[in-house]
């Protein structure tokens, strides 16, 4: 029997979420004629004009029909609590259960390194951040709230299952991707009883990996050795919050925000890919932003539906088009966003 084609929620959103979006579905027409995608007209537009983030029953039809969510970004002037983007995004990533967030730190370019004397070689990372527990399950709560005597509380709530299962994904794939070193980071010097948990597991599942080296760092270590000897780490897992810090720290040392990627992943369920930039209302609309990340986003979502071959191409054509200066001006080119597509979709062939 044939498999049906991959189906795709693309969700272009807000500010350039919608120019980005416009040109990664460009790109997976290309490489991909076969995807069946389907537009979803949610963001702060929608929010606005009729109040709904992530309808009910857009919640049932992603999760039993479609195999990926292609979402551009969230977040918007005239929407100041930022609510549609916390339900939609954060509400995505914890009803999907979708507990790995990676996110790789991937310089293709030595020159659009802030590092001296780093190159490619140098900075070719992947980042395992937790994504459905630390300091993001929003428990806690307020007391005396407006007074002079307010208290608030925000806990960092993690389960052994829930660290179990990420740091074994970062194993797993280390082992899969020919990786010999995994450095797990927490902050187990000051934060005693979730370090001590995440200490205790990363043990037991590093011994499950002999032939891969078992590391760890105390985050503010990481954040210093990130920048000071990359070429250390290979994969890196770590809490939600920390790698939500720790990848956009990443971020530059790939060059920039714009070109950061991500996935967020349940294997063997619906997964959720998303440039790491926000929605940037600020140029939206001008043809100023760089769908680069898009593109590279597009390419793990690709490989994350069994089609790693088709990310090898993507990255390799960005790669191409860095160095040859085809980029949007905050990377020294002088292409329009459509025109890097335009380049992009030549390099590709
Ligand atoms: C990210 C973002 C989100 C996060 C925000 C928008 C809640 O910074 O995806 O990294 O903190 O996870
Ligand atoms: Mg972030």
């Amino acid at each position: 029997m044939q498999k049906r084609s991959p189906r795709i929620a693309v969700v272009p959103g807000d500010g350039i979420g919608v120019e980005v979006i416009a040109e990664g579905v460009r790109v997976l027409k290309h490489l991909a004629p076969d995807l069946e995608l389907e537009h979803f007209d949610l963001g702060a537009d929608r929010y606005l004009r009729d109040g709904v983030t992530l309808p009910d029953d857009v919640f049932m039809r992603w999760r039993d029909e479609f195999d990926a969510i292609f979402l551009g970004a969230l977040g918007d002037p005239r929407v100041p609590s930022n609510v549609h983007a916390k339900e939609i995004l954060l509400g995505s990533r914890f009803r999907y259960d979708l507990y790995i967030n990676q996110r790789p730190i991937r310089l293709l370019d030595a020159r659009k390194c802030p590092l001296k004397g780093k190159g490619p070689s140098d900075v070719d990372i992947m980042v395992f951040r937790e994504n459905t527990e630390g300091l993001y399950t929003a428990v806690g709560g307020v007391l005396k709230k407006d007074t002079p005597d307010e208290v608030a509380q925000e806990a960092c709530v993690v389960t052994r299952k829930g660290v179990e299962r990420i740091i074994r994904a970062a194993f797993e794939w280390a082992d899969a991707n020919g990786k010999r070193r995994v450095c797990m980071s927490d902050k187990s010097n000051a934060m005693r009883n979730v370090g001590q948990l995440w200490q205790k597991v990363f043990r037991i599942v590093a011994a499950e990996y002999p032939h891969i080296e078992a590391s760890h760092l105390y985050v503010d270590v990481l954040a210093m050795e990130l920048v000071r000897a990359p070429e250390r780490f290979e994969v890196i897992v770590t809490g939600n919050l920390f790698g939500d810090i720790i990848t956009d720290l990443g971020a530059i040392l790939q060059g920039g925000i714009g070109l950061a990627c991500s996935g967020n992943i349940h294997p063997g369920q619906l997964g959720l890919f998303e440039p790491v930039h926000g929605s940037a209302p600020d140029i939206a609309g001008q043809g100023k932003a760089n769908p680069m990340a898009t593109f590279l986003t597009a390419g793990m979502m690709l490989a994350n539906l069994g089609r790693p071959e088709l990310e090898v191409r993507i990255i390799e054509a960005v790669r191409v088009l860095l160095l040859a200066d085809q980029t949007t001006p905050e990377l020294g080119g002088t292409l329009t966003t459509s025109q890097v597509t335009d380049a992009l979709l030549e390099q590709l062939g």
